[in-house]
């Protein structure tokens, strides 16, 4: 009889797994169910990007094991740093502090191993992404849930970590535009938790695959543009928000030279890097699409109206339009639980939201609605709510 490692004993079923289950136990059932719970953008990868990947597979120079495989082409980090200075108003150094990733949930995944020691307490914020916790787990540590309430706009209170915790924590993730939340950050809340960092030596894994997914004027804002912070944080980001690339598995993690090192060698034990041909499309994104960028930005703008408009007309309160990504994170009516309104939803609707209380404790009581489907579905979907609940 063969037995799974006992680490993996921790580690709860994949969220996005069990609700794909749901759904397709139901549409087998022959009921058309709409998902709204899944944030993987329906548009197709813009052409050039696509154009570039084909060129650069004909090369067979392409075809052998990537090209510094340890920390990625040299070129796409150039042109990584170059996009970071002019978007985003950070100075990084390609050699050191810039890392090619598979994707911004490989880069969390490999900080942990790089930087988290068996025992070691890391904070999360609380609701939270899914895939911070198994990464801590994996390596050993123990997350420590830091609350983000509606009242402080989703941003953690970092004067409320108790001291004590806060000495014991080896590092931080977090994410700003967040998922769930749609919650942005601002920069004196970025200037605390470098302060706050320093002040406790703690590695912050800042993660922001969201950046430039933000409305209503709000600034495109990474932690490498706060002084200071790359003595302690690391940021990662990816393609596959902004490019509508999620398939691709291409991102890049910038900041703190001790980390970018530590994950370096992780990688270089672990996985060969990304297929040059799809680094060169990386580049090519890079150089050519930010266009497309606004375009997407238009669209969830234009998605993100019609949900508010629906959620008003069925009276819904005390949630907000989100500043940034293209989630919306709604408080369930009637006091329900995450699970039992989900479970409403669908009876009543024939639509699939994610439940709030998978992204932890503080999660329950609210529900996650994704603006990644194609607008005559969201359309239909919108039309289902208001003859449900309005
Ligand atoms: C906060 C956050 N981090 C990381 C990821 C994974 O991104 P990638 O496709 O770059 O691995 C996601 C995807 O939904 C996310 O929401």
């Amino acid at each position: 009889m063969l037995h799974k490692a006992t680490r993996l004993e921790k580690i709860p079923p994949y969220l996005f797994m069990e609700l794909r289950n749901k759904i397709n136990k139901a549409r087998a059932a022959g009921i058309d169910v709409i998902s709204l719970a899944i944030g993987d953008p329906v548009e197709p990868t813009p052409k050039p990007i696509i154009d570039e990947l084909c060129r650069a597979a004909q090369d067979p120079e392409n075809h052998r094991y990537p090209t510094d495989e340890e920390k990625g082409m040299a070129l796409l980090r150039k042109e990584v740093c170059r996009w970071y200075a002019s978007r985003y108003n950070a100075e990084l150094d390609p050699e050191g502090e810039c890392l090619i990733l598979i994707g911004s949930k490989e880069g969390c995944h490999h900080f942990a191993l790089g930087m988290i020691n068996p025992g070691d307490l890391v904070l999360v914020t609380d609701p939270g992404y899914p895939g911070y916790k198994p990464s801590i787990w994996f390596a050993g540590g123990e997350p420590y849930p830091v609350p983000m309430a509606a009242e402080n706009n989703f941003l953690p209170d970092l004067r409320k970590i108790p001291s004590e915790i806060a000495r014991k924590a080896k590092a931080f993730y977090l994410n700003y535009p967040n998922n769930p939340t749609g919650a942005v950050a601002t920069r004196p809340f970025l200037k605390e938790l470098v302060e706050f960092a320093k002040e406790y030596d703690i590695a912050v894994a800042y993660d922001n695959p969201y950046v430039d997914i933000v409305f209503d004027g709000a600034e495109p804002l990474s932690l490498m543009s706060i002084p200071g912070a790359k003595d302690v944080a690391v940021e990662f980001n990816s393609f596959s928000k902004p490019f509508n690339m999620t398939g691709w598995r291409l991102g890049m993690a910038l900041g703190n030279r001790t980390i970018i090192a530590a994950m370096s060698q992780v990688k270089s034990n672990t996985d060969s890097g990304v297929f040059n041909a799809i680094q060169y499309a990386g580049i090519r994104a890079l150089r050519e699409c930010e266009p497309h960028l606004e375009k997407m930005l238009q669209i969830y703008a234009r998605r993100r109206k019609r949900v508010v408009d629906t959620l008003n007309a069925c009276g819904w309160k005390n949630y907000r339009a989100p500043k940034g990504t293209f989630y919306l994170w709604v408080p369930t009516l009637g006091g329900k639980s995450s699970a039992e309104f989900v479970a409403e939803l669908l009876e009543k609707a024939q639509v699939v939201v994610a439940p709030g209380s998978a992204y932890g404790k503080f999660g329950e009581g609210y529900f996650r609605i994704s603006l990644t489907v194609p607008d005559d579905r969201l359309d239909a979907a919108m039309e289902r709510i208001r003859n449900a609940f309005a």
